[in-house]
Formats: structure tokens, C-alpha cells, sequence
């Protein structure tokens, strides 16, 4: 199942969802082990911000019968401790590195986006966009207009490919992903965590009050919104939301996703990446299917 996708040569297309697999922390339980059988063809940074964030108060997370919501808040050590600290340390992981940023103006991300242009040990880079706009407060991601006013602040900053991460909280996310493409996205990434409050004994749970839900809750709305954006542009589509098994994966494709991300999946089992690759593997094998190559679909 290996494929090219914007030039990168992965060995399938089983990708982890920035902020849900800590490869440092990871490395130092598992070892070596954890380069020998490493889950993701990939890797997604958490996202990271020109300055360092604490993140939110807690409580960060609430357990739902079919997903989680998370307030963890984007705690990172900005781009400097980034740069410095982690990228030498993601460097050494056997797969492509895709590193996550996120900034509130489109001057902030082109700062973040051509510090990281310098680094040859990114191979892409992923633009979170569900972030609130410092003018209008409105999430930069929701609003084509606005995100195309940022696409042409980042665009001229990176020969490196763009991936935007769409955010599932707007009106029609498929407006937006051709606002992307338009405005030099290579790819779209989707979907972000869908705004949610969980409420116990009367009151907001959660320290930031509302969080995102993620996991299999999400994973209908994923395959609606990967399948609507599929249809309105020509860039691939990275499609994420509730994936836990090749089932679910193999749906994400099949809506019209080039590749899939596992999130909140890995919580609970840390290596149920490869193991979804592994299994779409022998059934693409068994149907016929052999390598493919994942260029803008056009
Ligand atoms: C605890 C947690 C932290 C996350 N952190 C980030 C992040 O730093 N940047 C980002 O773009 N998305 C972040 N996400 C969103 C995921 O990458 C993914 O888009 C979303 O969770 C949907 O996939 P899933 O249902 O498989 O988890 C986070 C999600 C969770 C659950």
C-alpha cells in the first residue's frame, strides 16, 4: 500500500492526528521498539505556536460513552523550544516528518512557516486553522475569506507542501477547503475536534468550560464532511474522525480520503495505527489493489 502523497514517498497511508501521539514520550517507554514497528507512515506534530503556551486549566478531559472531549488547550514550548528541543529529537523517527503550527494572524503563521521552510528535517507542514482571528474573533478556518487572506500571507513563505487542517465548527467546510486550495493548500486535512460542553452537577466540566469531541461520536460527521470536500476540490484530502479500525479507515477512503489519521484511538492503544495499516494492507492485497500514487485528483 505504498504511495506518494505531494512528493513523500510513504509506506502506506496510516497517519497520526497532530496532538494525539506523543512520539518523545513514546520513545522513551518504548524504546528502539518503537522505531522498529513505528505505527505511522508520518508524523504529526502537536501544534505548535510562535510563543510557548501552558495550555488550559484543568479539568482538560471528559470521557463521553462513545468519544472524548478535550480542553488540553495547545500546550507547547513555541517555536524556538521546538525548534531546539523536539525537532532533534522527531528527526530521528523512521518516517516523514509533518510539522503541525498555529497562529492567529497571518503574519504569525508566516513567521512560524518560514522558520520551519529553514529545516530540512520537515518534510511538510500542517496549518491549524481553528484558531480565533484577532480582528474578528471568529475562527480563521470558518471564514473562507479570511483563511484566503492568511493563504496569502504563508503561501509565498514555504516551497515546502501545505496542508491545511480544516475545522468541522463552520457553515460549509467545503467553501472553505476550495478557499484553501485556491490560495496554494497542496492538500486539506480534516476533520478538527467538533465544539462540545459536557455539563456535570449543573456546571461546565471542563477548567476552558467548552472543549472538542473527538473519537467514533465524530466519525459520521467525518465521513460527511471528507465526502463533501472531496467533491469541490482537486487537492488530496487527509481524512480523520473516529477512526479505531481498517473498517473505519477504509470508509475515510472510500468518501474520498488519500490518506487517514488516527487520533484518539491511540489513547487507548498506542499501536492500533500500524495494526490499521497492516490489515488495509492485506485486504487492498486480497482485492487487487497494489501501489498507488496520491497526486492532486484532477
Ligand atoms: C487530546 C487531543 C489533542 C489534540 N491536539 C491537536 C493539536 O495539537 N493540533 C491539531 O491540529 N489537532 C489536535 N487534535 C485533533 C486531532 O488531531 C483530530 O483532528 C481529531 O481528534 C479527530 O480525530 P479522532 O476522532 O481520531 O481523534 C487533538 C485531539 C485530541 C483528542
Amino acid at each position: 500500500m505504498s504511495l506518494t502523497f505531494l512528493g513523500i514517498e510513504l509506506a502506506h497511508p496510516v497517519i497520526n492526528g497532530s496532538g494525539t501521539f506523543d512520539a518523545i514520550a513514546a520513545r522513551k517507554v518504548f524504546g528502539d521498539a518503537l522505531l522498529e514497528r513505528f505505527p505511522f507512515s508520518a508524523f504529526v506534530s502537536k501544534t505548535i505556536t510562535l510563543a510557548p503556551r501552558e495550555g488550559n486549566p484543568p479539568p482538560r478531559l471528559y470521557e463521553t460513552a462513545s468519544g472524548m472531549v478535550n480542553s488540553i488547550g495547545l500546550p507547547n514550548k513555541g517555536l524556538e523550544g521546538y525548534l531546539a528541543h523536539d525537532l532533534p529529537q522527531l528527526a530521528q523517527l523512521p518516517v516523514p516528518l509533518i510539522t503541525n503550527v498555529m497562529g492567529s494572524t497571518g503574519d504569525e503563521l508566516a513567521q512560524l512557516v518560514e522558520a520551519c521552510d529553514a529545516r530540512e528535517e520537515i518534510a511538510a507542514l500542517e496549518l491549524n486553522v481553528s484558531c480565533p482571528n484577532v480582528k474578528t474573533g471568529l475562527d480563521i478556518g470558518a471564514d473562507p475569506a479570511s483563511l484566503a487572506a492568511v493563504m496569502d500571507a504563508v503561501r509565498p513563505r514555504t516551497s515546502k507542501p501545505l496542508i491545511v487542517k480544516l475545522t468541522p465548527n463552520t457553515a460549509d467546510v467545503a467553501a472553505v477547503a476550495v478557499a484553501a486550495a485556491a490560495h496554494g493548500a497542496d492538500a486539506v486535512s480534516l476533520i478538527n475536534t467538533l465544539r462540545a460542553m459536557p455539563m456535570v452537577g449543573g456546571e461546565p466540566w471542563l477548567g476552558a468550560r467548552t472543549g472538542g469531541l473527538s473519537g467514533a461520536a465524530v466519525r459520521q460527521v467525518a465521513l460527511a464532511q471528507v465526502a463533501a470536500v472531496a467533491a469541490r476540490v482537486d487537492v488530496p484530502v487527509v481524512g480523520m474522525g473516529g477512526v479505531e479500525r481498517s473498517s473505519h479507515a477504509r470508509q475515510l477512503l472510500d468518501a474520498g480520503a488519500t490518506l487517514v489519521a488516527v487520533g484518539t484511538a491511540s489513547f487507548r492503544d498506542p499501536a492500533v495505527g500500524g495494526r490499521i495499516a497492516e490489515d488495509l494492507g492485506r485486504k487492498s492485497a486480497k482485492s487487487g489493489d497494489s501501489v498507488a500514487t496520491a497526486q492532486p485528483h484532477g
